[in-house]
């Protein structure tokens, strides 16, 4: 669980940080400083990089802006500067002048004329079914007043009628018409003319042109016949009539080569479309004799301004457009945006507050002149005669980068603007932000992976040297350190792996140390004793009931100096007791000392053994086999006295300093007591041993020892390893009592029977040879008898074999003595002498034969003075 107390402390104080910090692998935090250092060198130069760029892309953006407008500010300039000289100049063509004198002569012919009413009526016709409609649908919701519309003069009836209601040209075609054919002079005029004007018209793309008594203001000639044709606008009750204007304008300054213009408005005559008049004074020489005028024409302000609508072609773009205002914040120019997509420019425009019905008008005019409103910031300042650039919301609602400038127009306050949104006028810097953005993503990855890679190989040896380390500190010694660099980590490596190696070397002296340690341990205390105090169990002591303890003297050692150099002793000892060491260990027994002289072992103590009596003894008469082989290898005469006692001990590690494992308490201390009592190469053994082993073996039983402070102690002594079984006593001495009545022939039969199986033996009986069979089979009588109970007759078996020590028998000689007794009693029994009987009397004979050698033994033992 988190807590937050404490967490909120941590972070107060900063010391979370640390900590997480502190977490990080040397690896994370190389590649975070690398990822740092490349963020912080990413920012730096592409802040740099892109405040200096997007400057002067900016003012390039800007510049390119500032060039379209002016140049289409230029194009515009001149092209209106082209319409008035056009203009200057038409006026003082020959041609004009005369046609405006002719025509204008022709119509005041006109103006008193009769005209028929079916003349009117037809007249009525074409305005009422053609002209009205047409008006009607650009006009409403303002109703049309026939009366302000329709021709008042009777020259302008006569003129209509012939002209427009008669011509059998379509409306739009009616400047078709040459000739009326009605033979007036103002036809004749008009069919001499009208060529020479469509001409004019072709050439300069008027909307229409004009020819105007100056002094009346009629329209003495026009050359699209629409319903202006022949009236005269300074009687006209429209009120908005620009042609009115127009004159007026001329007739203030009849300067010759003056010429005015009329800002677009709407025009009646030409079904309220927006319309512009250039006019200019006609000289006759010195007299102005009417007025030139000319409707400028929408298509040719349009070209002059987008080029043919190649807005691409100028720079613009997608979102870019020119356009003109005028004073009533009105366009003076087509929008682009109209002409490309009329649909879209009015759902854009609706929402910027155009009304419906001038999106109809621009419909019905497919032009946004003189209707589209312009309220930009930009419009107020070109109008207002400043000239810059800004970023402005436009017409369109869009966003645009705007370059502006008033126009210098003759008689025209107009301003021009260049736009296009600042979301494609921007474009570059955008761009530019996005291959910078994307620059600085590669590198930051690039960085990132070389970093992850530098990393990695700046980090490889920490690495190999920590698995190293771990490796050492689990234990593997055999650590092999691969750096391979020469750098400060090589450098580290290098004394890594001397420190490795030391360590090593001291872990194997450490492991021979304690091996040797082990042995030693092993070789003061028991085994599993030692096991105990490896494992850290220091107070080691316990009690035992049933144990048998062994203590062995070893006898003769001063006499072998005699015999043999000192080399040859310790190598003898130390041959003997590794045989000692050795079976006690396959007798299931621990050794309790180390003296040289006396070896003391136990059986039951580390391991409870139900045995351990048996197991004692055997390993007893094992070492007395050791001892007499080594005495034949050696020709030594070492000799043990050993004697064995069964009882409760206590068990204890002593000492600190010099460890030992000892055991005390009374048996040990009965066993040590005993050792003397022993005779040399006898196994002496109390009472608690022998009951258990009585069956084992034979025994004769001691006279009581004295312990002083114990007081009496049974022993017994283990004399041979044969026991005599009653069924095989019985059987010798069943067929011993056949042989008896012919004890003589017997005795005689064996010695011959000896002297034959060995002649050599004849020296050796001195005496009479017939006192001798007989001394032979009395005793054997007496022995044979004896069998039944051993210990009876045992000592004198002892001194019998001692004697025979004395005649010059050896041990070897009791086999061939044997083997002739066998014979001669398998001659006496015959058919008897049955293979159970033979068994019986070899046992019997062994039996015998084996007390007698021990006891020759030891008696010459004794006489070398062991
Ligand atoms: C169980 C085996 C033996 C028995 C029961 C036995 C019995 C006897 C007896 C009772 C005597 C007379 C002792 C005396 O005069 O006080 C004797 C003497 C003698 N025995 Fe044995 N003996 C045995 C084995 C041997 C053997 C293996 C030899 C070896 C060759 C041997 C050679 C002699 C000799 C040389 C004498 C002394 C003769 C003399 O005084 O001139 N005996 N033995």
């Amino acid at each position: 669980m988190l807590n937050p107390q404490k967490g909120l402390r941590k972070l107060r104080d900063g010391s979370l940080i640390r900590l997480k910090l502190g977490d990080w692998t040397i690896k994370s935090k190389l590649q975070a400083l690398l990822l740092g250092v490349s963020l912080g060198s990413v920012v730096v130069v592409s802040g740099i990089g892109w405040y200096q760029t997007q400057a002067t892309l900016r003012s390039k953006i800007a510049e390119q802006l500032s060039g379209i407008r002016t140049t289409k500010a230029e194009q515009f300039e001149s092209y209106f500067e082209n319409l008035n000289n056009q203009v200057g100049m038409l006026a003082a063509d020959g041609n004009i002048v005369k046609a405006m004198v002719e025509l204008n002569g022709g119509f005041r012919n006109l103006d008193r004329n009769f005209i028929p009413p079916e003349w009117d009526t037809a007249l009525d016709a074409y305005y009422t079914e053609q002209f009205f409609p047409r008006l009607q649908k650009n006009l409403s919701p303002e109703a049309v007043i026939p009366s302000v519309y329709q021709p008042l003069g009777q020259a302008a009836r006569y003129l209509q009628y012939h002209y427009i209601a008669s011509n059998p040209n379509p409306v739009g075609k009616k400047d078709h018409l040459l000739d009326a054919g009605d033979g007036s002079a103002y036809t004749k005029a008009h069919t001499k003319y009208q060529k020479f004007f469509a001409g004019i018209i072709k050439q300069f793309g008027y909307y229409d042109l004009f020819l105007i008594n100056h002094k009346t203001g009629d329209i003495v000639y026009s050359y699209f016949k629409e319903s202006d044709f022949a009236t005269n606008p300074l009687q006209s009750f429209d009120s908005q009539n620009a042609l009115k204007d127009l004159v007026q304008a001329v007739q203030t300054n009849p300067t010759q080569g003056s010429i005015q213009v009329v800002d677009f408005k709407p025009y009646r005559a030409s079904y309220n479309a927006p319309a512009a008049f250039l006019g200019t004074p006609i000289y006759s020489g010195s007299n102005m004799i009417g007025i030139l005028a000319v409707q400028i024409p929408i298509e040719k302000i349009d070209q002059a301004i987008s080029r043919k609508n190649n807005w691409e072609g100028s720079g613009l773009q997608k979102t870019g457009e020119a356009y003109l205002v005028g004073t009533d914040f009105l366009m003076r120019s087509t929008s682009r945006f109209w002409v490309e997509d009329p649909k879209k420019y009015e759902t854009v425009v609706r929402y910027t507050g155009t009304d419906k019905r001038t999106l109809q008008l621009m419909e019905n005019f497919n032009t946004t002149i003189s209707l589209q409103k312009i309220n930009s910031s930009a419009a107020k300042a070109a109008l207002e005669g400043q000239q810059g650039m800004m970023v402005d919301r436009n017409y369109r609602g869009a966003e645009v980068l705007s370059s502006y400038t008033p126009l210098k127009l003759n008689g025209l306050n107009w301003g021009i603007i260049a736009e296009m949104e600042v979301g494609e006028a921007y474009r570059p810097l955008y761009t530019l932000q996005v291959i910078l953005l994307i620059a600085a993503v590669i590198f930051l990855l690039g960085t990132a992976f070389l970093g992850a890679i530098a990393a990695r190989i700046f980090t490889s040896p920490l690495r190999l040297l920590t698995d190293s380390a771990r490796k050492l500190s689990a234990g593997e010694m055999d650590v092999d350190v691969e750096v391979k660099s020469l750098d400060e980590f090589g450098e580290l490596a290098k004394e890594f792996k001397k420190v490795a190696n030391k360590l090593h070397q001291t872990e194997e002296e450490l492991e021979t140390k304690k091996q040797e340690n082990d042995i030693l341990l092993q070789n003061i205390l028991p085994r599993a004793i030692a096991e105990r105090r490896k494992q850290g169990e220091l107070s080691i002591a316990e009690n035992f009931k049933q144990v048998t303890i062994l203590n062995a003297h070893l006898a003769g050692i001063a006499e072998l100096n005699k015999r043999l150099s000192p080399p040859e002793i310790t190598k003898l000892l130390t041959e003997l007791f590794d045989e000692f060491d050795n079976s006690v260990e396959r007798y299931g027994l621990e050794r309790q000392n180390s003296l040289s002289t006396s070896y003391v072992a136990v059986c039951g103590l580390s391991e409870a053994r139900f045995d351990h009596s048996k197991r004692t003894v055997d390993f007893a008469l094992a070492m007395l086999e050791i001892i007499q082989r080594l005495n034949i290898n050696y020709n030594s005469a070492l000799a043990l006295r050993i004697s064995i006692h069964a009882g409760s001990v206590t068990a204890g590690v002593v000492g600190t300093q010099r460890l030992g494992y000892s055991i005390w308490g009374e048996t040990a201390y009965i066993t040590s007591s005993l050792q003397n009592k022993a005779d040399l190469n006898y196994i002496l053994l109390t009472g608690s041993v022998y009951d258990r082993i009585a069956d084992s073996y034979t025994f004769i039983q001691n006279p009581v020892v004295k312990i002083p402070g114990l007081g009496e102690v049974e022993t017994w002594t283990l004399v041979t390893t044969r026991k005599l079984v009653l069924s095989q006593v019985e059987l010798v001495q069943s067929s011993f009592a056949k042989v008896k009545p012919i004890a003589g022939q017997a005795a005689e039969l064996f010695y011959n029977r000896l002297f034959e199986l060995e002649p050599s033996f004849r020296s050796l009986f001195k005496g009479n040879m017939k006192e001798q069979e007989r001394k032979l089979m009395t005793t054997l009588a007496l022995a044979v008898e004896g069998l039944r109970q051993p210990d009876q007759i045992i000592p004198a078996v002892q001194k019998l074999g001692r004697d025979h020590a004395g005649y010059g028998v050896k041990a070897e000689y009791y086999d061939i003595v044997g083997e002739a007794l066998l014979w001669t009693l398998a001659q006496g029994l015959g058919e008897e002498f049955t293979t159970p009987v033979r068994k019986a009397w070899e046992e019997a004979y062994t039996f015998l034969s084996e007390i007698m050698k021990e006891a020759a033994a030891e008696l010459e033992l004794s006489n070398i003075g062991v």
